[in-house]
């Protein structure tokens, strides 16, 4: 059986890197459709070897899609997701915007794929936050074996994360500061070549900011409701991958040596923790690659029961196109895909 696949979205960090896990993961597509603003039209794109022209979502006739691979944004989801839907395709969503809808469920497969079981009633699906995928892919093992209670978790966040747009920017200041022009900011509240930010989306009243506050919901619903997590995001000159300082405790007693042997075991996720130089993983590594990396496992002595350790991985791959990609596999291979609703 192939499928009918339409990217939206195409030509954005995400959706490029969609169409080449598509094709890398030789994913059973009778057609793959890449679709983006109108500003796109007609523009080649990759897919794999061959080249395929953008088109314009809203002149695009959804009926026969099967799967609609959406990253164009919130308000591009808000308003095209449920008309797709309507249409017969599953939306599998990378914004914000659906994550916290009860109706919609909000899946990582290696944590929780048994939610789409009989829950896709509004026939869209939605991705986690970047930095909640990769922290829950190395969370839910320890968590099957010793209860997590909290988690304080610290991000070091590429700017690819924020578009291609975002890259430019970094990439525009770097250059900048070497031959002295002036720094000229856009989508970043300060300069990012050279600094780190600690303001990731908007701030909400509480003082945190919204993407703190994802990680926080995001992890309840994935996980559980009854985990506290406090999250601080911050985004630093790095261009692909994000890193994750997170701490751990637990209602019983889980050691730094045992919580390696669960990591090793976990879907998902590898362990490279020697304790020397080198021993350890950074974003550059992770760029490019599948895995959540899991590294400096150790014991945090402030508490009974807990953990420290460090998190990496490419957030364009399983922060988004590689999670949404493997929910549409587990569709195909749970045989939700035909008359899911
Ligand atoms: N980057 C990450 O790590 C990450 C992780 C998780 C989730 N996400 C989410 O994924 C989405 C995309 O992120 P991104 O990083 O790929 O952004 P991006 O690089 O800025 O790309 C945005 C894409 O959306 C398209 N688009 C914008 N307005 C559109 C419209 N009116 N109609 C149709 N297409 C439109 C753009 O097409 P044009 O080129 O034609 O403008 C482009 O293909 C966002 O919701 C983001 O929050 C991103």
């Amino acid at each position: 059986m192939a499928y009918k696949v339409a990217v939206v979205g195409a030509t954005g960090n995400v959706g490029r890197e969609m169409l080449s896990i598509l094709a890398e993961r030789r994913f059973p597509a009778s057609e793959v459709v890449a679709l983006a603003s109108r500003r796109s039209q007609g523009l080649d794109i990759s897919f794999g070897d061959a080249i395929i022209k953008v088109k314009a979502l809203e002149n695009f006739d959804f009926t026969g899609t099967d799967i609609c691979l959406m990253s164009a944004g919130s308000a591009v989801s808000k308003e095209w997701s449920p008309k797709i839907a309507a249409k017969g395709a599953i939306v599998i969503d990378n914004s914000s915007h659906w994550r916290m809808d009860r109706e919609v469920p909000l899946v990582v497969p290696e944590v929780n794929a048994a939610v789409l079981e009989g829950q896709i009633k509004k026939g869209i699906i939605a991705n986690p936050n970047c930095s909640t995928a990769q922290l829950v892919v190395a969370l839910k093992p320890l968590h099957d074996v010793a209860k997590i209670k909290r988690v304080v978790v610290s991000t070091y966040q590429s700017v690819s994360g924020a578009g291609k747009e975002a890259m430019d920017e970094l990439f525009r200041q770097t250059r900048a500061v070497f031959v002295a022009d002036p720094i000229e900011k856009g989508k970043f509240t300060k300069q990012i070549a050279f600094n780190v930010i600690p303001h990731i989306d908007v701030f909400l009243d509480s003082g945190y900011t919204k993407e703190e506050w994802k990680m926080m919901v995001e992890t309840q619903k994935i996980l559980d409701p009854d985990i506290q997590v406090v999250a601080t995001c911050v985004r630093v000159p790095v261009f692909v991958g994000h890193s994750e300082s997170v701490t751990v405790e637990f209602e019983t007693a889980l050691s730094a040596e045992r919580a390696r042997t669960i990591l090793r075991e976990a879907p998902g996720v590898l362990v490279v923790d020697k304790r020397e130089d080198e021993g350890y993983i950074t974003p550059i590594e992770a760029a490019g690659e599948d895995a959540t990396y899991v590294s400096r496992i150790r014991k945090d002595p402030t508490v009974e029961y807990g953990i420290s350790m460090w998190v990496v991985s490419d957030n364009l791959r399983k922060g988004a196109a590689l999670n949404a990609i493997q929910i549409a596999e587990e569709l195909i291979a749970r045989k939700l895909l035909k008359g899911a609703r």
